[in-house]
This record gives C-alpha cells, sequence and structure tokens, in this order.
C-alpha cells in the first residue's frame, strides 16, 4: 500500500520561488509569523507545507474556486502559493473592530486556522453596497498582511503600504470562509482547501482521507508519514468551512471502520489478503453516504480486528494492534471496532467514529476506552456496501465522548428509509418512536452482576439510585438465565443450542458466501491451491466451514429460530405497554467490570485483571450475546473510574467503569432520551480524551 511520492520539479521550482519571495518580505512584517515551507507534493496531486511546526495539506489539484483577479496585478509572483484566510462578513463598513472579532472567532473555533494563514486575506462581503475604512486597512497592514484580495463593488478608504487586488468573478458563493492555500497566476487565483494533518500518535488508524474534490464524490488515500511524524497523518479541514453550512453535520470529523465502503478506497476488512484481490469501492456505502449528505467529513479508516472477528490484541498479524490512551497505555482496545473506541478516546480533534456490532465489537470497545457506543436494534441501517458478519446479526454503531452529541447523531443518522427489510433480519418491520416513554423498571441480572472489581460496584449502585430517583423506576433482581431456561417453548428455553445452532449459522453463513469463499477461491487460482494468508481468528473456521450443513435452507431456518427467541423476549422479558416503549431497561456489564485488561495476553493471567468475554459462572451466554440474539438495542455508557496497580508502569493508574443499558427493540431513541435526561442531571457526563476518562 505504499505510495510513491511524486516530486514535480517544476513545482519545486515555483514553490523555491515563492520561498525567495517570503524571504524578501519577511523582514518588514510587523508580526511575528512562521513561514511557510513546502514539503512535499503528493500523488493525490495536493501539496504538504507546513507553518511552524504544523502540518497541512492542501488540495492544490482540486481547488474549492477558481477566481479571476482584476485591475492592480498582485505582487505575488506567478505559480507561487500562499497561505490566505477568507474572511466573511455582512457588515457594510469593515472596520478594524469587525475584523479583530471575526479572527478572534475564528481562532477560538477551529484548530485548523491560526494568524498564520494571514499572510494573504480575502475579505469577502456579503452586503450590498461594502466599504472598508482606514482603521480595517491599518489593522490588516500591523498584522502584517502582504495580499488583500476584496471584491468587485467593494469600496476602500485608502492604501496601507499592503497590495489590493479585486477578484472580479469565479463562484465565490461555493467559497466559504477559513485558511486555503492560494495559489496566483496571471489573472486568476486558486484557493485550495486546507487540512491540518493530525499524528495517529496512538496508531488506532490505518491511514487517513480525505474528499478528492473532483466532483467523482471519490476519497484520496493519504497513506503516508511525515518526516516527522512516525505514525499516520489524518487530514482534518477546517471548521470554518461549515460555519454557514445548515446541514445537521457540518463539519462533523468522522472515523469510518475499514469494513465500511468509501468510494475510491479499497475495503480491507484488516486482511492484506482481502485488499489484494480487492478493487476500491466503486460507491460509498449508504450509511456512510447519509453521514455525507448530513454534511459530515470523513477523516480516515481506522484499525478493526479482521474479517470483524473478536480476536484478542496478540493475535492480530496483518494490522499492528492499536493503542488505548486510557489508564497505562497498555490495555486493550478489545475488537473488533477496536480503533473506533480508542480514537474517540484519544483525540480532541475527532467527533465520532463510526463502526459495526455482530457479537460486541461496537460495545466492548466502547467499554474498555469509556466512552459511549452503541448497538442498534436489529435492522436499524443498511449495511450494503460494508463487509458482512453475520447478515442478521450484523449492526451499525457510533462512537462518542459527549452524550448529547451521540444522542443527536444517532436520531439524524438512522433514518426510518435506511432502516433494513424483514427479509434481511427475519424480524419484524422496525418501528423507532422518539417518545419519553421511559422504562419503569430496571432489571438488574443477578448472573451477570455485581461487577467484578467491588471498588467499582458503588459507582453502579450510584447510577441506580440516581435513575431510580430521576425516573421514579423500581429495581427488580432476576436470574436472565433461569428466566430465559422457563420458557414454555424448548427452542426458546435452550438458551445454549439457541446461541451456538442458529445464532452460530447466521455469523458464519453471509461471510462465508460474500467474503471467505470469494477469497479463498481467488487465492487458490493466483497461488497454486493456497490457501489465504489470514488472522488465527478465522482461519480454522474457514479451513473447516461445511457447507453441507450450512445450506441457505438452514440460514433462513436459523432466522425462523432467531424470530421466535425475539417474540418471547418482547412478550415476557422486555416488552412495551401504553406508558414505555420498554417497560424495563436491563443493565449488565459487558467490559471488565472495573478490572485492567491489558493488550499482552499473560498479564492478564492474574486476579486484579480480567480477560474479556468471560461468560459469568452460571449463565448461558455472555452478556454480549443478549442483544445479537435477541434483536435488543444495547448502549456501552461511561459511569465513571476506579483505580489499578499498573503490571506495565508500575505505578497507580485508573481504568474506566462502564454500564450496558438493554431496551427491547425499536426503543433506541427512548432510550437516547433517557440519555440525556441524565445527562441533564448531571448523572452522566462527557467523558476527556486521554489517560483518564474523567
Ligand atoms: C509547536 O510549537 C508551539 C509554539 O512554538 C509549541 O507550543 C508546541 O508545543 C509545539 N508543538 C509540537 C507538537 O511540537
Ligand atoms: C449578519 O450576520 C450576523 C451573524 O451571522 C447575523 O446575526 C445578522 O443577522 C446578519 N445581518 C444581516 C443584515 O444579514
Ligand atoms: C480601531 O481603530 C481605532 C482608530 O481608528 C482605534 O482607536 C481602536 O483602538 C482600534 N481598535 C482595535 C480593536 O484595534
Ligand atoms: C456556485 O456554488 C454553489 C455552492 O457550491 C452552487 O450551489 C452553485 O451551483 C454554483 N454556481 C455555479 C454557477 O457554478
Ligand atoms: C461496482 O462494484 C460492484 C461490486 O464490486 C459491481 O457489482 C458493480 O457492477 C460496480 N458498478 C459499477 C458502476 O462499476
Ligand atoms: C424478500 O423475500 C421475498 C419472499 O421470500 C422474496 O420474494 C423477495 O425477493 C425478497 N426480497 C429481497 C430484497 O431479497
Ligand atoms: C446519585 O446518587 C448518589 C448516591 O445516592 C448521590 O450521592 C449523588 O448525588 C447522585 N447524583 C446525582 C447527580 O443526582
Ligand atoms: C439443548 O440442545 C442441545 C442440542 O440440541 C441438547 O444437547 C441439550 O440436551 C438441550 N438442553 C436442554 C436443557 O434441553
Ligand atoms: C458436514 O455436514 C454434513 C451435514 O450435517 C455432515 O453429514 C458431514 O459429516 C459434515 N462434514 C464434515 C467434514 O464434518
Ligand atoms: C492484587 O491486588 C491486591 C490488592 O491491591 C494485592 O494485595 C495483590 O498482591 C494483587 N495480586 C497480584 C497477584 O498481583
Ligand atoms: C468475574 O471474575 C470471575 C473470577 O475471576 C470470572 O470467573 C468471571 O468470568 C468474571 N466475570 C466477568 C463478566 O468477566
Ligand atoms: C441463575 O440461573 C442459572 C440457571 O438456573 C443457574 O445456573 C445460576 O447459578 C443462577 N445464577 C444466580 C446468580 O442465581
Amino acid at each position: 500500500m505504499s505510495l510513491v511520492f511524486v516530486q514535480n520539479m517544476v513545482t519545486i521550482l515555483r514553490l523555491s520561488a515563492a520561498a525567495a519571495w517570503f524571504a524578501a518580505h519577511a523582514a518588514a512584517a510587523p508580526v511575528q509569523r512562521n513561514p511557510i515551507s513546502f514539503l512535499q507534493k503528493t500523488s493525490g496531486d495536493a501539496i504538504i507545507f507546513q507553518l511552524g511546526n504544523i502540518s497541512y495539506l492542501a488540495n492544490t489539484g482540486h481547488p474549492t474556486v477558481v477566481a479571476g483577479l482584476v485591475g492592480q496585478r498582485s505582487p505575488v509572483a506567478e505559480g507561487a502559493a500562499i497561505p490566505i484566510t477568507v474572511i466573511s462578513t455582512n457588515t457594510s463598513t469593515v472596520s478594524n473592530q469587525t475584523l479583530e472579532q471575526i479572527l478572534d472567532d475564528y481562532a477560538n473555533s477551529d484548530d485548523v486556522y491560526s494568524a498564520d494563514f494571514l499572510e494573504g486575506v480575502y475579505i469577502a462581503t456579503t452586503a450590498d453596497t461594502a466599504s472598508i475604512d482606514a482603521s480595517a486597512l491599518s489593522y490588516l497592514a500591523g498584522m502584517g498582511v502582504k495580499q488583500t484580495l476584496i471584491s468587485t463593488g467593494t469600496r476602500m478608504a485608502s492604501r496601507y503600504g499592503q497590495s489590493m487586488t479585486t477578484i472580479g468573478s469565479g463562484n465565490l458563493t461555493s467559497l466559504p470562509p477559513g485558511p486555503y492555500l492560494a495559489t496566483f497566476a496571471a489573472g486568476s487565483v486558486t484557493f485550495a482547501p486546507v487540512y491540518r494533518l493530525y499524528e495517529d500518535s496512538y496508531r488506532d488508524f490505518l491511514y487517513g482521507s480525505y474528499a478528492t474534490g473532483d466532483g467523482s464524490d471519490s476519497f484520496t488515500p493519504l497513506d503516508r508519514s511525515l518526516p516527522s511524524f512516525g505514525y499516520p497523518a489524518i487530514p482534518v479541514p477546517s471548521r470554518l468551512y461549515y460555519l454557514h453550512d445548515p446541514r445537521p453535520f457540518a463539519g462533523f470529523r468522522v472515523a469510518i471502520k475499514d469494513l465500511y465502503d468509501m468510494k475510491g478506497l479499497v475495503t480491507t476488512g484488516g486482511s492484506q489478503a482481502w485488499a489484494y484481490i480487492s478493487k476500491p469501492a466503486n460507491s460509498t456505502a449508504p450509511s456512510i453516504q447519509r453521514i455525507l449528505d448530513l454534511g459530515g467529513i470523513l477523516v480516515g479508516k481506522f484499525k478493526l480486528a479482521q474479517f470483524a472477528s473478536g480476536a484478542n490484541p496478540w493475535d492480530w498479524q496483518d494490522e499492528h494492534y492499536p493503542f488505548n490512551p486510557r489508564g497505562d497505555g497498555w490495555l486493550t482496545c478489545s475488537a473488533s471496532s477496536s480503533g473506533g473506541g480508542c480514537s474517540i478516546a484519544a483525540y480532541d480533534w475527532l467527533d465520532y467514529a463510526i463502526g459495526s456490532d455482530t457479537g460486541s465489537s461496537m460495545r466492548r470497545p466502547a467499554a474498555v476506552s469509556g466512552t459511549y457506543g452503541n448497538r442498534p436494534s436489529q435492522g436499524m441501517i443498511t449495511l450494503e456496501g460494508v463487509i458482512p458478519l453475520g447478515g442478521a446479526t450484523d449492526t451499525a454503531g457510533v462512537f462518542s465522548r459527549d452524550p448529547y452529541k451521540w444522542s443527536y447523531f444517532a436520531k439524524h443518522w438512522y433514518a426510518p428509509s435506511l432502516h433494513q427489510s424483514s427479509n434481511l433480519t427475519g424480524l419484524s418491520a422496525l418501528s423507532v418512536p422518539d417518545t419519553d416513554g421511559f422504562p419503569k423498571t430496571i432489571l438488574y441480572p443477578t448472573d451477570y452482576l455485581p461487577l467484578n472489581n467491588s471498588h467499582a460496584e458503588p459507582i453502579l449502585d450510584a447510577l441506580i439510585a440516581n435513575m431510580s430517583s430521576l425516573f421514579g423506576m423500581t429495581v427488580k433482581r432476576f436470574n436472565f438465565t433461569a428466566t430465559v431456561e422457563n420458557a414454555m417453548d424448548p427452542t426458546v428455553a435452550n438458551i445454549t443450542a439457541l446461541n451456538n445452532g442458529a445464532i452460530g449459522i447466521i455469523d458464519s453463513y453471509t461471510q462465508w458466501e460474500v467474503i471467505a469463499k470469494p477469497l479463498i477461491t481467488a487465492w487458490a487460482k493466483l497461488f497454486d491451491g493456497r490457501f489465504p494468508p489470514i488472522d488465527s481468528a478465522r482461519r480454522t473456521g474457514w479451513q473447516t466451514y461445511n457447507e453441507t450443513a450450512n445450506t441457505l435452507a438452514a440460514y433462513n431456518n436459523a432466522l425462523i429460530q432467531k424470530n421466535t427467541a425475539v417474540e418471547w423476549y418482547e412478550t415476557h422479558l422486555q416488552y412495551s405497554t401504553a406508558d414505555s416503549c420498554s417497560e424495563s431497561v436491563m443493565l449488565y456489564d459487558i467490559g471488565t467490570g472495573g478490572l485492567p485488561s491489558y493488550r499482552e495476553q499473560n498479564l492478564n493471567n492474574n486476579p486484579n485483571a480480567s480477560f474479556l468475554a468471560e461468560k459469568p459462572p452460571g449463565a448461558a451466554i455472555t452478556g454480549a450475546s443478549i442483544c445479537p440474539l435477541y434483536g435488543c438495542a444495547d448502549f456501552t455508557v461511561p459511569i465513571g473510574q476506579v483505580p489499578y496497580y499498573s503490571e506495565v508502569t508500575f505505578h497507580t493508574e485508573m481504568v474506566p467503569v462502564t454500564i450496558n443499558m438493554v431496551v427491547k427493540r425499536g426503543c433506541d431513541f427512548v432510550l437516547f432520551n433517557m440519555i440525556e435526561k441524565l445527562a441533564d442531571a448531571g448523572v452522566l457526563k462527557t467523558v476527556k480524551t486521554g489517560k483518564t476518562a474523567f
């Protein structure tokens, strides 16, 4: 996947000319500004440059706007590029105060813009008759602005040394405010959008990407490290570009699990073998397209356990296992949406990450990273254009640090038009009310709780007390396993058989048909009958897959069995009443109960640590397996943290404590409303990035 770095001689010469120009003019600058230094031209026709110690990418190959220049020639050498700021205002008289106010706002609301972009400015006024007064011009001179661009019709007081050039043509309505790299040519200037390059120092991403910008709706992979970066560079656009964008997700920065198609990028599923036989996706998965349609930005592909398996950290071969910022920095990110939870826990510049959950893959990564992450109701959103695991158990979820932002995103993202058909789920059509029909009962399953770390249980007890008092709910302790095993219908009662049989077939059939069989066949053809090199998590299952046993008929029969179990669950365990979408919310822990789980296998062979995916003694299935079986909605919610003595730093560190909240299928939005009320009451909080969540 390594890219050839194309060094274009013409560009180098032009850039040197620009550097000489800057050197000549820098002496006169009244303010200290980091000069631009050009580093590389990418094969994707973009330029990487630095201002001070911050690196940026400018998509010069596909600028936002090309505008004509009229009147006086620009002093900027033809072919030279300068960092420039588009200042957008509707004020009819632009004064020094106008500019100072706007630039302060820009600096405070964006991590991409800085005063280093004030080499030039374009004052884009939307007022019918605008004038720029003398105080504004002296302010710009004081800021060391070398080149000021204005629109035709804008009147100006007088000149203060800096050059004024008028922009006469071009679709300027499509030029939002913010930082750009402006390249000057005879009679024209192009504005290339600028991305700050953040270092993925926790190695949670496979690579960064950005919108190609050529009108094809494709993405360009930024598969590189800069000289000063050991790790992938993730391009993040200015938030100012979205200042006046009314779409609900305008400017949200979103990381995508490399299981979802993004047009122009190869979807690897975490497998180099699969990547080898795959072409770049020719369209973006509809679930991801919806994020784009709502105004979201896709910043890159994050790491996953291969083919969405539940592989432990020490079983990853094709990718280097991502790092978790929490605690000692040596804790697991779980699987399979590993890079998603950990990147949300790591980076303030990232708003959301989209993962998937078949058996636990959203919920457990959220638990170990101390972030919010959901498994939605079965059928909530189409998984077309996504590498499947179990066609009728796969779901798509979102990680967030903030309870309100999490709820906001989910409610906009999960559109009824994208619900899966009953054909795929084998279940009744999904209906998702957005009401305050909250649960009346807190179900406390005694076979899954209390939390394993006795120091964590008081945190859960406080949450339960807070929920009970806020919503007037009563707590019901019950034995989940015994309740199911007492069902009259033997299909339902034999929960182990149902989970190993029906769910076992559902969780393997789709991936076998769509991924495994084509890969094994293609590899054998290419490499003289050889089996593809894949991680151990899938090797045996694929190698011994029995197509005679796992037929389409067996799969359809499994869907019928699952539906029987769901109908029982929604009648006897979590059901709707006139007042409640889901009469109960069930709590359990999908994580470690407040114990550390290390990325290093042997460190978990210690009573003070924990492996993941442990089945509590006496329970028929793991807590994680409940909703894949019963179609319910299951949210991981961070509620606190407890200390542990690290076997890596030999120091006391903090590990997050989370709890899972389960409601009947279809009650996701009611649960989100409940989450918001818990946040209103100060019970749930925004988690921080870094070593500690709180
Ligand atoms: C970059 O430079 C600024 C100021 O010169 C400094 O505060 C900051 O820590 C530096 N950042 C990095 C990543 O070196
Ligand atoms: C100018 O913009 C400000 C801030 O966006 C807005 O509040 C104000 O109504 C606008 N005024 C006019 C005349 O459009
Ligand atoms: C704006 O300019 C006026 C003089 O024209 C000056 O008195 C004032 O301090 C300046 N304000 C700012 C914010 O620079
Ligand atoms: C100008 O840009 C806007 C916003 O991108 C777009 O809606 C419009 O169609 C463009 N107009 C022309 C003439 O290209
Ligand atoms: C896009 O790719 C899919 C699957 O690889 C293929 O079936 C389809 O024909 C392709 N569509 C186009 C327009 O190339
Ligand atoms: C849904 O199932 C029906 C009945 O089995 C079938 O006729 C139809 O083609 C299926 N639709 C899809 C989209 O698979
Ligand atoms: C939650 O419950 C605990 C224990 O009863 C109490 O100390 C705390 O104040 C409550 N918190 C809120 C935000 O109500
Ligand atoms: C559950 O089903 C399995 C497999 O069919 C069977 O071996 C087992 O005896 C059954 N258990 C009960 C309690 O019926
Ligand atoms: C595959 O499944 C069929 C049908 O259940 C069974 O007869 C056969 O023995 C199985 N083959 C292997 C290799 O286990
Ligand atoms: C586990 O933790 C306890 C209490 O911190 C400590 O006394 C004990 O030595 C630890 N056990 C091991 C095996 O590290
Ligand atoms: C809790 O710890 C016990 C004892 O180490 C273990 O058997 C059990 O599986 C753990 N439970 C969970 C949910 O991890
Ligand atoms: C729950 O019920 C199961 C099945 O009857 C039993 O094996 C288990 O011990 C019970 N667990 C608790 C905590 O009561």
